[in-house]
């Protein structure tokens, strides 16, 4: 026994260790997917070094969350059953969502609904997944029907949520990822209108992070947008003004609150 006591700090390294590593664990399964789904179909041509794709912030964003019972939320919720041009996408129909196939699922889209289910379980996190559309949420259901228990549902526009949502402790991780590539200006002020409710609130915790999707998405650029920053081309300088620094500034970004 007394053997026992004098390994204990030895055996919990590993496990302390594990602690950070376990989210990389469960993405690495969807590593190809998530690449793919980051680069494909999009003009990289002016870029000698490609920007990291969603498998690399994910997994960073994911190792941040340390501790019991984090507060996830995802503004936009995982929308579709199969990627752009398969059959199904964007379709109510839950026959085309293969739960045995990743590779039908919509990687363009990133997937953060379920690959934060399936990342962060192990740590019981309190998930609020937000979508101004009904039938968005109604698919996104189907789609984490396995994590439904972490997972809360909202039909809501963003900044209604984000003007009334409660959470005592602040935000851990929160996603941003509402609107269209196409046009841009919209989607860009919407970003920009959730990011000032966000510091008017002091909605994230202490050391919380915020991930936003698409940051170098060359979409916009396709449509003649000049800014190199996309849909967050006014919410970037605004949170980096207001209490937010930079942890990784690669296809998606991640801020850390200061
Ligand atoms: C790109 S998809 C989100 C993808 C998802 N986060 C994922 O990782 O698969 C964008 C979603 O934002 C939603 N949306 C657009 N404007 C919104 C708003 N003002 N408030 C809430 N959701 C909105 C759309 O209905 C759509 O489902």
């Amino acid at each position: 026994m007394r053997k026992l006591i004098q390994a204990a700090p030895l055996l919990l390294l590993p496990l302390l260790l594990l602690g950070d590593q376990t989210a990389e664990t469960y993405l690495a399964p969807y590593k190809e997917y998530l690449e793919y789904g980051t680069y494909a179909e999009q003009d990289w041509s002016s870029f000698q070094v490609l920007p990291k794709s969603r498998y690399e912030t994910f997994k960073v964003a994911f190792q941040q969350i340390t501790h019991k019972n984090p507060v996830i939320v995802e503004l936009g919720t995982s929308r579709s059953f199969t990627h752009g041009g398969h059959p199904g996408c964007n379709l109510d129909d839950p026959i085309f969502w293969t739960p045995n196939q990743p590779e039908n699922w919509d990687w363009g889209a990133g997937f953060f609904t379920r690959m934060a289910s399936i990342c962060l379980s192990h740590q019981k996190p309190q998930i609020h997944t937000v979508d101004l559309q009904a039938s968005h949420i109604a698919r996104s259901k189907v789609m984490t029907k396995d994590y439904q228990h972490l997972i809360k549902y909202h039909v809501s526009s963003s900044e209604k949520f984000l003007k009334n949502c409660k959470f005592p402790r602040g935000i851990d991780l929160l996603y941003l990822d509402t609107g269209d590539m196409t046009p841009i200006e919209p989607t860009a002020k919407l970003q920009l209108a959730e990011a000032q409710i966000i510091v008017e609130r002091n909605l994230i915790a202490p050391n919380g992070i915020i991930l936003i999707d698409d940051v170098r998405n060359q979409t916009p650029k396709k449509f003649g947008e000049k800014s190199d920053l996309g849909k967050s081309k006014y919410a970037l300088p605004y949170l980096l003004e207001n209490g937010f620094e930079l942890l990784m500034d690669e296809y998606q970004v991640i801020l850390r609150k200061q």
